[in-house]
């Protein structure tokens, strides 16, 4: 007889709407995966996707950044109470704070965010505006590891969806949204079977899986 295979501990980050939390949750039930969300914790006390969280029965937390002085004060409280959930990864997920070293250190190889745009274009804010200017015929989303630098850690999938002609940045970011659940719903199933990999040379390996793209 094997021994039942421990669940993968996840704690989420949200600073708003937390659609993406959302979607994790549920596709983790609805695939039977081998993980659990332990938390879902906000920089900012209105932010909806806590009251969402509670009402599913999942620990919730506010760690307020307006209540700290520095970044790295709020970035020590936010790995103090994260750690107190003992995860094995952090996803950020509409999580609009920048981390320092401070957060980062503690859980290295363990951090992952979704950004709205196919890395390495478009790091930072603005990203569909930033896609419609360029003049290109497509957008995306890239979940990824998370590094010091801004946007640019290693890439585990991406998601891809076309700009229409007379797009604007709203209408973008709505053909974007499921594909975003999506990416990240797949990123989160190898992670929970614990597929997911970084090489020797720092790219991303996922066992069994030649292609990453989601569309
Ligand atoms: C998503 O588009 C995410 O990529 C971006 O912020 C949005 C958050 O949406 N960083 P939600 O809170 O998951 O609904």
């Amino acid at each position: 007889m094997h021994a039942p295979r421990k669940n993968c501990r996840l704690v989420i980050l949200i600073s708003g709407r937390g659609s993406n939390m959302e979607n994790i949750v549920q596709v983790i039930a609805q695939r039977n995966l081998p993980a659990e969300v332990c938390a879902v914790i906000a920089n900012k006390a209105d932010a909806q996707g806590i009251q969402w969280a509670q009402e599913q029965g999942i620990a919730t937390e506010v760690v307020a950044h307006k209540d700290y002085a520095t970044r790295e004060q709020f970035d020590n409280a936010l790995a103090q109470t994260v750690a107190q959930y003992r995860p094995d990864y952090v996803l950020l997920a509409g999580f609009m704070r920048v981390l320092t070293p401070v957060f980062i250190e503690p859980f290295a190889g363990r951090i992952i965010n979704i950004h709205p745009s196919l890395l390495p274009l478009f790091p930072g804010l603005d990203t569909h505006e930033k896609a419609l200017q360029a003049g290109l015929q497509w957008h995306g989303c890239t979940v990824h590891f998370v590094t010091a630098e801004l946007d640019s850690g290693p890439t585990i999938a991406q998601g891809v969806v076309p700009i229409h002609q007379g797009d604007d940045a709203q209408q973008l970011a709505a053909r974007l949204l499921p594909i975003e659940h999506k990416t990240y719903a797949q990123v989160v199933e190898w992670l929970a079977f614990d597929l997911v990999q970084i090489d020797p040379s720092g790219k991303v390996n996922v066992l069994g899986v030649n292609h990453r793209g989601v569309i």
